[in-house]
């Protein structure tokens, strides 16, 4: 196996099978000062230390080379199984995750809610113990319902990773918006970066708000009034509604979807004035820094919050965001799955 400079030391035990793998690295906090991964679970960014997600990054930083490798495949979580807990559509995450469960050797199992027993009356509580009860090591789960995984991880003793609960959090998005943002920029503390667009219905947001902030950038948030959220500058982000004073200055731009799914009011006049006020176009662009990149989660409504010729053009990172999902997801399903029970 090719020797990687990059290995953090805990997954280069793992991933290459050694014998010498000190089976209490992830497991226990231990007073020596290194940062040990303790959680079954990831529910959100909030809960996280900043050692904590700055471990993830680390062990994703390890992982990404195996995705280039001709053999895309490591034995770490090999005789693991992860399900795939869908009730909401989802392109990304979902195969995102397929992806890294299978680069790391797990079994992984995809559930929907279309065709499941779900559509019976079975509560979310008996379908993740039917599951768990074939020994299911992890579940990921995306749900409707805000709350939904903190709830999901408190009745069962296999680990939860939470895909998307509700409009409350996305962690793996915040993590791997969070990795393509240092990857490019080099550094998180003091860049400045801007999330246009919902921000009331958005868990991107609210993961990238606590993960950016706790280590160290500078974040705004600009949308029109009815969909920032109250009292978000509790959170340590500025707020601004006129998008061309927001991008100013900003190395990132995270542009974000407009929920029409979870809105349940007119929250502005039209899609299209609120692509002539919002959207980031081709000459709103011109107002940037020249270095600026651009961020979007996905799916992209073209013309709408992203014109397409700058989701398509020289500053778009969406792409890179994807394809570091799958190093990202990779760390959490390796410290999740491998924590002791
Ligand atoms: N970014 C994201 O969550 O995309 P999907 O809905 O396709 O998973």
């Amino acid at each position: 196996m090719r020797e990687n400079p990059k290995r953090h030391p805990e997954v280069a035990a793992a991933t290459e099978g050694s014998q010498e793998r000190d089976s209490s690295a992830t497991v226990s906090p231990q007073n020596d000062g290194k940062v040990r991964w303790i959680r079954k679970d990831l529910l959100s960014l909030e809960e996280l230390s900043k050692e904590e997600i700055e471990l993830i990054l680390k062990t994703a930083e390890s992982f990404k080379e195996i995705s280039t490798r001709d053999v895309k495949k490591v034995p770490a979580l090999r005789g693991k199984t992860v399900a795939n807990l869908f009730f909401e559509p989802s392109t990304r995450t979902r195969t995102s995750f397929e992806v890294a469960a299978k680069r790391l050797s797990a079994d992984i199992i995809n559930f929907s809610s279309a065709g499941s027993s779900t559509s019976k009356g079975e509560s979310l509580t008996d379908t993740a113990k039917n599951i768990e009860a074939m020994n299911v090591d992890t579940i990921v789960m995306r749900h409707p319902s805000s709350g939904s995984a903190e709830y999901l991880a408190r009745s069962i003793r296999a680990g939860v990773i939470n895909a998307g609960d509700g409009i409350h959090e996305h962690p793996t998005q915040g993590l791997l918006d969070i990795f393509t943002m240092r990857e490019r920029k080099k550094k998180i503390e003091g860049l400045k970066v801007c999330l246009v667009g919902d921000i009331l219905h958005s868990r991107v947001a609210r993961s990238n708000i606590w993960g950016l902030t706790k280590l160290g950038a500078k974040v705004r948030v600009c949308g029109p009034p009815t969909l920032i959220p109250a009292k978000i500058e509790e959170l340590g982000v500025e707020v601004f509604y006129d998008v061309d004073e927001a991008v100013k200055d900003q190395d990132v731009l995270n542009i974000l979807r407009i929920q029409l799914e979870r809105q349940k009011g007119a929250f502005f006049p039209s899609i299209r004035e609120y692509a002539a006020e919002y959207g980031i176009s081709v000459e709103r662009m011109k107002k940037a820094k020249k270095d600026v990149i651009i961020m979007h989660p996905g799916p992209i409504n073209r013309g709408v919050e992203l014109a397409a010729e700058v989701a398509d053009g020289a500053q778009s990172v969406i792409l890179e965001q994807v394809t570091n999902g799958v190093a990202v997801r990779m760390a959490v399903l390796f410290h999740t799955t491998m924590v002791e029970r």
